[in-house]
């Protein structure tokens, strides 16, 4: 038999696992009963695993032969976003205002799918495959804690695979990026401070609302004149907050936003850009500010010749054809991290169908669930590409 046919078979179970985790999904770092069945499905099909990495993160072993001593990674995210689901699936979340809408319940099928077909051809696999399941891709990030807890070390990982997900491909589709895949993602928190008073009398006063919109038109600029065209650039204000009533001056406007760039070097430039303009502008109105700058997740590399091993291994499995190149995401992934540290692939698994249109973090987000297959069979064939294993009959 060959092994493609082994993930057939475990299809139904995989999806059924998929449909667990949707009706029961947990937030970042509380993935408690998720980490439990990922450990108790890796124990039944006799992998060694540990657990409790990064509070909830899971990660699973399978030795190799002792052929090749390397040692490839699979990581999949488990957390669910509190968002209160909309769609009318019998397996919709029970969960009121948590659901999996982004599909990491699919995530964890799929890198679940992957140990047990390659356990069942483990005397084939010549090095190891460790599969990490951790928590929080979401926010705050679990990837970078599971990393300073040994994650990557015994055995030292040597190279790592990550995936996602997309409706914005057709299911039966793989998306590769051969150099950056996902941006970097910041935080931008700025406090106007002015003075109060009477909206009938603006010149006793430092109006912050004036000077929060200059701002916020300022800000558009450094994208615009301030970073090379060529550099993917995004700067959004996702919320503002300020003011009492329609009377009267605010003495107080919070601006909260997301920085994103694809490049390192142009991360690093970024927030003394933002606060030149906002000292420049506060100055010019007689107001002050406070300037928070937190830097997320860090831009998101993958490695060219493990990119052009997934995207021959993806061709095995669907075709050529169906093997599409992608632009990079001004998203963000946590998977960063590790690629910071080793050779490191993040692809698409294309999941999109007629009944399922809605892009992730939709309330109404759902996926095609063959997608689940075609991510097992293209990463238990990346894992044999990666270890020089020819197409094998079981
Ligand atoms: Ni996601």
């Amino acid at each position: 038999m060959h092994w493609q046919s082994l993930v057939d078979h475990q299809l139904p179970t995989l999806i059924s696992i998929r449909r667990q985790l949707h009706r029961y999904p947990e937030l970042a770092f509380q993935e408690y009963r998720t980490a439990r069945l990922i450990n108790d499905t890796l124990l039944a099909n006799g992998l060694i695993t540990r657990t409790g990495i990064a509070a909830t993160g899971v990660v699973g072993l399978l030795t190799g032969n002792g052929r090749d001593s390397r040692t490839i990674a699979i990581r999949a995210d488990m957390d669910a976003l509190p968002i209160q689901e909309q769609t009318s699936l019998p397996f919709a979340s029970a969960i009121p205002n948590v659901m999996h809408a982004c599909g990491h319940d699919g995530h964890v099928a799929i890198a679940l799918g992957a140990a047990l077909v390659l356990k069942q051809i483990q005397h084939h696999l010549p090095g190891n495959v460790k599969f990490i399941f951790q928590p929080a891709e979401e926010g705050p990030g679990g990837a970078k804690p599971m990393i300073e807890q040994g994650v990557l070390q015994d055995p030292a990982v040597s190279a790592i695979f990550g995936f996602h997900l997309t409706n914005s491909l057709p299911v039966g589709t793989i998306g590769v990026c051969y150099n950056e895949a996902c941006a970097s993602t910041n935080e931008l928190k700025l406090t106007i401070l002015g003075e109060g008073g009477h909206g009938a009398h603006p010149h006793h006063s430092v109006d912050t609302i004036v000077v929060a919109a200059e701002i916020i038109l300022a800000l558009q600029s450094i994208a615009s004149r301030q970073v090379n065209p060529l550099q993917p650039f995004v700067l959004t204000i996702g919320t503002i907050e300020g003011g009492y009533t329609n009377n009267a001056i605010a003495d107080q406007v919070k601006l909260w936003g997301t920085v994103r760039t694809l490049s390192s070097t142009l991360r690093a430039t970024i927030p003394e850009k933002i606060e030149r303009l906002v000292a420049g502008i506060t100055a010019a109105h007689q107001a002050s500010y406070r300037f928070e700058y937190n830097e997320g997740y860090p831009p998101l590399l993958n490695n060219q010749a493990l990119t052009a091993l997934v995207a021959h291994s993806a061709a095995t499995i669907v075709g050529g054809g169906n093997v599409v190149e992608m632009e990079p995401s001004m998203g963000g992934d946590d998977f960063a991290y590790f690629a910071l540290k080793l050779p490191a692939c993040y692809f698409r698994i294309g999941s999109g169908s007629a009944d399922c249109t809605f892009p992730g973090h939709h309330p109404q987000f759902n996926f095609a669930e063959a997608a689940i297959g075609y991510g097992v069979k293209t990463l238990v064939q990346a894992v044999l590409e990666y270890f020089g294993v020819e197409d094998l009959e079981k």
